[in-house]
């Protein structure tokens, strides 16, 4: 593969700032041909532990620089990173296979954490309450909480990995990272910018494996780990919650989502349709956010579908290097599986498929619209995760709201209206952690990302975001 900086393509674990081949290795396959990108370091239980050690040791270090010298040394990285745009999300879109344009728009998403965060790193005040006695002060301060375990995911291979080190970095926290098995060179190329930048050895570190649960299993059971932050399945979050509690780890869990799109009979139908289709479609539908049920008010029903159809069919599916391509492979062959079978679940039960509903040659899946849906129907409980704009209708708002939260999940949830009194009544009532009103595009750098319900625990962006990398610590002063 031919990159401007052909440095951002290593293929080796990153442990205490050196490149170390391991004695295995595993094969990245760009999901848009099958063909084989790369070899990549294929790390165990040892290289786990000596990461681990690395962290522990750096951490020292680290946390003892004041914060704006972290912060000088995070802004160079955030700095390369953009000036490398390019490059990285020339790799993302091969190992992962969204459109070039918008996994370009994902390092610069990425990046904008790290930017925010060095800015945020000096701002991690305490505070000063008033005693409770004559004789007493009391003060609080924040200090990192020591090693953190980040293990991210294959859909954003960039973001959701400056999403969790940039505020464990503010924090003064070090990091040992797993990246997903299937896209682990984007992680890899932000490690060669670390360096780059001026990280002190071991501050980050970096961990390619085909061993997910023995990583995973060493980074909840090692007791130098003292936080683990982990975006995924459900499935894999309650395992390592499990695995955490032994040692009462610090946790972050940002897990799947069924996210509700509703629109009311009052909305602007021109924009709730383009709205859908954002959060539909962007990365094929592969992501925790993307809109899994459509809500339509019946008035409005057929208006909607209508135009929604129109813009489902001139979507252009593709490789994502290609120009004007708006839905890339998905990741893998399961994937696809997935989807066929729970439409054929949704047909069997009296669904209707009006686009699409077919894998197509290579690793695509078609854009697809469905109909007829009902809550007894597999679709409505799973999270999709594919291009398939899967559509309810309702009559009334308490209706909608029941049928919205019926689910485990609680992400993300989007509605378009007009009505000032129903908006607020809405959002009060959706149970999901962040809402989305009029638009279909809430994932910011300056908000609090996260989820509450099945779909986990702690914010990721925004001041919150670094209090799940932070200990409190309140001093009682007597005596006075
Ligand atoms: C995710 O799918 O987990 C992240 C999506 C986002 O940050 O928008």
């Amino acid at each position: 593969m031919k990159l401007n900086n052909q440095n951002l393509l290593q293929t080796s674990a990153f442990i205490n700032g050196e490149w170390i081949a391991t004695e295995n290795s595993f094969p990245v396959n760009n999901p848009f041909d099958g063909s084989e990108i790369a070899q990549v370091s294929d790390c165990n239980k040892k290289h786990c532990t000596l990461a681990i050690n690395a962290a522990k040791e750096a951490f020292k270090i680290w946390s003892s620089f004041t914060a704006s010298k972290r912060s000088k040394i995070m802004k160079k990285w955030f700095q390369l990173q953009l000036q490398n745009a390019k490059d990285l999300g020339k790799l993302l879109t091969i190992e992962q296979g969204k459109p070039l344009p918008e996994a370009i728009g994902e390092i610069k998403y990425g990046a904008s954490f790290v930017e925010w965060f060095a800015e945020e790193a000096k701002r991690v005040y305490g505070d000063v309450i008033p005693g409770h006695m004559k004789d007493k002060r009391i003060t609080v301060i924040k200090q990192p909480i020591g090693v953190v375990g980040a293990i991210t995911p294959w859909n954003f291979p960039s973001a959701m990995i400056t999403r969790k080190v940039a505020p464990a970095l503010a924090a003064g926290c070090t990091v040992v990272i797993k990246p997903s098995e299937w896209t682990p060179l984007s992680a890899l190329a932000l490690a060669q910018l670390a360096t780059e930048a001026g990280f002190p050895p071991g501050v980050i570190n970096i961990l390619p494996s085909m061993k997910p649960e023995e990583i995973g299993t060493e980074l909840t059971s090692n007791p130098d780990v003292k936080k683990i932050s982990f975006t995924g399945s459900t499935r894999v979050g309650k395992l390592l919650l499990k695995q955490s509690a032994d040692q009462v780890k610090k946790v972050s869990m940002e897990l799947g989502g069924n996210a509700p799109f509703i629109v009311f009979d009052d909305a602007d139908i021109d924009a709730a349709v383009n709205g859908c289709m954002e959060t539909k479609f962007r990365n094929a539908g592969q992501t925790c956010v993307c809109t899994n049920r459509i809500f339509i008010q019946h008035n409005i029903h057929d208006e909607f579908v209508d135009k929604l159809s129109q813009k489902i069919k001139e979507l252009k599916v593709g490789n994502g290097l290609e120009e004007g391509v708006q839905v890339g492979p998905m990741i893998n062959k399961a994937a696809i599986a997935k989807d066929e079978q729970l439409l054929e679940d949704a047909v069997s039960k009296g669904a209707e498929i009006s686009i699409g509903g077919n894998k197509m040659e290579g690793q695509f899946f078609e854009p697809t619209l469905v109909g007829k849906l009902n809550p007894e129907m597999e679709i409505f409980k799973a999270e999709i995760f594919g291009p398939i704009a899967a559509v309810y209708q309702f009559e009334t708002e308490e209706e909608v709201i029941n049928m919205a939260n019926d689910t485990n999940f609680g992400l993300a949830a989007y509605f378009y209206g007009r009505d000032y009194a129903k908006i607020w009544r809405v959002s009060e009532a959706l149970e999901f952690g962040m809402i989305g009103i009029n638009t279909g595009s809430i994932s910011t750098t300056v908000a609090p990302f996260g989820g509450i319900k099945e779909s986990g625990f702690g914010r990721e962006g925004s001041k919150y975001g670094l209090d799940d990398y932070l200990n409190i610590k309140y001093m009682c002063w007597g005596g006075i």
